[in-house]
């Protein structure tokens, strides 16, 4: 299989690096207006270009990850090539409709991945376009499944999504930010704090993950009276932890939908 991934930035290189990696993919072509500062990624499998339209042309399925801003200008100058192929947008904010009015000849897939891509991490939300082929959805899973896992979701969840886990890397990184300087305060050395924070974050989550649990269940299992963590849930409490986090993905969830709105108002 060629993949083409139009926009070698943050999100596309991820994808690039973990979809060239597998052996059923035979080809990457990474795009950028400024190759250059993408050379490395270059490789046996890996090609890279600032040529969208050979790009494209050249693979079975194009991947699109630029900024939904460049979006309009790409969808244009790739339009032909794209016709009869299977595209992935991983653009947040623009819709389906959107996709499928630029790209009348292909057939549209909307996800939402994050970060964690780059360690084949990620968890993507997906939402299938109007015109896809029953071996489109393997195809599709494929390769989300090249750099984490995948779930099916409605579009209309996509902004919500964005703002949850599309987002969330940046508050977790906060939360394990916030429990460093903690463990600087009560006199841990940085680089231990930083070890206990993100090993107790994982372990819990895998923990969550695993045993199918509720949170609150877990929570309640390691919180004895008059305990030590029941001390610091206070705290928590206090600080409207939870309040800060629903307002955070509430305020994430409005921004998406106020650009996504934009772009469906712009002419095509
Ligand atoms: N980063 C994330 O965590 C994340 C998570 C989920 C979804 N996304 C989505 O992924 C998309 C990209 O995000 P990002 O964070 O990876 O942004 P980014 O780092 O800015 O990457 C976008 C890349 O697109 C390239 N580009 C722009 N116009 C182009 C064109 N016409 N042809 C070829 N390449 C072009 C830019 O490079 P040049 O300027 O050199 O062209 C840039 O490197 C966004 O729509 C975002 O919503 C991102």
């Amino acid at each position: 299989m060629k993949i083409a991934v139009l926009g070698g930035g943050k999100i596309g290189e991820a994808v690039a690096r973990n979809v060239a990696a597998s052996p059923r993919v035979s080809n990457v072509i990474v795009t950028r207006r400024n190759p250059k500062s993408i050379k490395r990624l270059e490789s046996k499998k890996i090609q890279v270009t600032s040529d969208n339209r050979r790009a494209a042309g050249r693979s079975d399925v194009i991947i699109l990850a630029v900024k939904a801003g460049d979006a309009k200008q790409l969808l244009s100058e790739v339009k032909s090539q794209a016709s009869g192929k299977l595209v992935i947008s991983l653009m947040a904010a623009v819709s389906i409709r959107r996709l499928e009015s630029a790209l009348p000849g292909s057939r549209l897939v909307r996800t939402m991945p994050n970060i964690a891509a780059t360690i084949g991490q990620a968890i993507t939300a997906y939402s299938f376009g109007s015109k896809l082929r029953p071996e489109d959805v393997e195809t599709t899973k494929f390769i989300l499944g090249c750099f984490g896992e995948s779930i099916e979701v409605p579009e209309n969840l996509m902004n919500a999504v964005t703002a949850l886990s599309g987002s969330g890397p940046a508050y977790i990184a906060m939360v394990i930010e916030s429990l460093v300087s903690a463990g600087l305060m009560v006199g841990l050395p940085r680089e231990l704090a930083l070890k206990l924070a993100t090993k107790t974050l994982t372990g819990t989550a895998n923990m969550l993950n695993q045993h199918g649990i509720h949170p609150a269940e877990l929570r309640d299992s390691v919180t004895t009276p008059a305990g030590t963590t029941i001390a610091g849930i206070y705290e928590l409490e206090k600080g409207s932890l939870r309040t800060s986090i629903m307002n955070a993905v509430e305020a994430a969830t409005k921004a998406a939908e106020r650009v996504a709105k934009r772009f469906e108002e712009e002419p095509t």
